[in-house]
């Protein structure tokens, strides 16, 4: 990688190449007495897993990640997955699959947190991130303090003696502030505070968070990973300090991705930093052509100065994706919805991280608790997929000439 979607980095460039190579186990991708291997591993479906006696029935254990043992412990798909996963972040212990992001979310918090304990949750976080928080936490007994993204060392003021976690979601994927996170792991780590980041936007590709001291990082894997909008998938990658428990917990839950899923996003993973750097470069582009229009207000993108917490990016980042978000100068709900109907080669849509383009429109005010969203005019966020960067611009282009019509300007 070069240029800003990356800073040339070695570590970035480290990842790319293990994407590659990682969890290709010739144990998963061969067959015993064949010379070769074939090179992704096939779709292993199991439920029950037959013994040879009761002996070997009774002397397997689920305990041992990767041994066959009954379907819902896995098989080697998903744990080919999970391991190249793992291998993204030099100090991951081990990877959990999940069917959602929302799913990993949930296991990585009931993993860590008990009736009576407080959590510190991000503000700006994913809207059923805190609905988790503001629902099925508060039912078990679990409080949670809503802070500012850009606290920074600050967090350590809201931390009390129930603070057990504090999770983190950066940047933001509604609103894009970027947060200070070694400052936050650095304060959690001296209390024996558990730090959780909800890694859906960078990958470990372009943030390797557990290096920045989190202990849990989370990916909705069906954004970048899975990268094709077909497949519904979460993971939680953990250093060794939390992976006995986080696995445990999930067997606990009965949570496991199908193998179909997992050899998909397997698939979609050794294409992430082509997929990547391509849709980070041309969504820069244009964030950039954006900025310079008089029908936009602000835009929200970290790899732009003005974007709150920038500096933090500038520092921990190898990169930009390609999610971003503008604000209209002006208008209301109408004449937003009049520029998003008039793109012809944005879908309109949830989700985000597929190789087509996406608009939609956000309304960050309501959900905010903790600070108050100043936002300075409509909010639209833009997935950039794989289209040519050249028709991309051409097509918010002419969008926004019927945004003008609608103005009346
Ligand atoms: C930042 C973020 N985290 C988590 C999720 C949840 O992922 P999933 O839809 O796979 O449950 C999403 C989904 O949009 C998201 O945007």
């Amino acid at each position: 990688m070069s240029g800003k979607f990356g800073k040339s980095d070695q570590a970035a460039r480290a990842a790319a190449t293990r994407l590659v190579q990682a969890g290709r186990r010739p144990e998963w991708t061969g067959m015993p007495g064949q010379p070769g291997t074939i090179v992704n591993p096939p779709i292993w479906r199991a439920s029950t897993i037959l013994y040879e006696d009761v002996a070997h029935l009774r002397g397997a254990s689920i305990g041992d990640r990767h041994q066959l043992y009954y379907g819902r412990c896995g098989a080697p798909t998903g744990w080919s997955l999970a391991e190249a996963i793992t291998q993204m972040e030099p100090e991951a212990a081990g990877t959990m699959l999940f069917p959602s992001g929302v799913a990993a979310i949930m296991a990585a918090l009931l993993a860590v947190l008990r009736p009576g304990d407080e959590l510190l949750m991000v503000d700006s976080a994913y809207g059923p991130s805190r609905s988790l928080c503001d629902g099925l936490l508060r039912d078990y007994g679990i409080t949670t303090c809503y802070y500012d993204p850009l606290i920074g060392a600050d967090i350590a003021s809201l931390c009390t003696e129930r603070t057990r976690a504090i999770f983190l979601e950066s940047p933001g994927s509604l609103t894009f502030e970027v947060q200070d996170i070694p400052a936050i792991t650095a304060i959690a780590r001296a209390r024996g505070i558990v730090t959780m980041v909800d890694n859906s936007w960078a990958t470990p590709l372009l943030l390797p968070a557990l290096g920045l001291g989190v202990d849990i990082s989370i990916l909705a894997c069906t954004k970048y990973i899975v990268g094709h909008s077909d497949v519904m998938m979460g993971s939680a990658t953990a250093n060794a300090a939390w992976w006995d428990r986080l696995r445990n917990r999930a067997h606990m839950l009965g949570q496991m991705a199908s193998p179909d899923d997992a050899w998909l996003a397997l698939r979609g993973l050794r294409t992430l930093e082509v997929r990547l750097r391509r849709q980070g470069e041309s969504a820069l582009a244009l964030a950039r052509w954006l900025e310079d229009r008089p029908e936009i207000a602000r835009v929200l993108h970290p790899a732009l100065p003005a974007c709150p917490g920038h500096a933090a990016w500038a520092r921990d980042f190898h990169g930009a994706a390609g999610l971003f978000a503008f604000e209209l100068a002006g208008g209301g709900e109408a004449e937003r919805a009049r520029l998003i109907d008039s793109l012809a080669l944005f879908g309109i849509g949830y989700s985000w991280g597929g190789f087509e383009s996406l608009a939609l429109p956000v309304d960050p005010a309501p959900i905010r608790t903790a600070t108050r969203w100043e936002g300075r005019g409509p909010l639209v966020r833009i997935n950039v997929g794989l289209e040519d960067v050249g028709d991309l611009i051409a097509d918010l282009d002419q969008a926004l000439a019927h945004w003008r019509a609608a103005m009346g300007r």
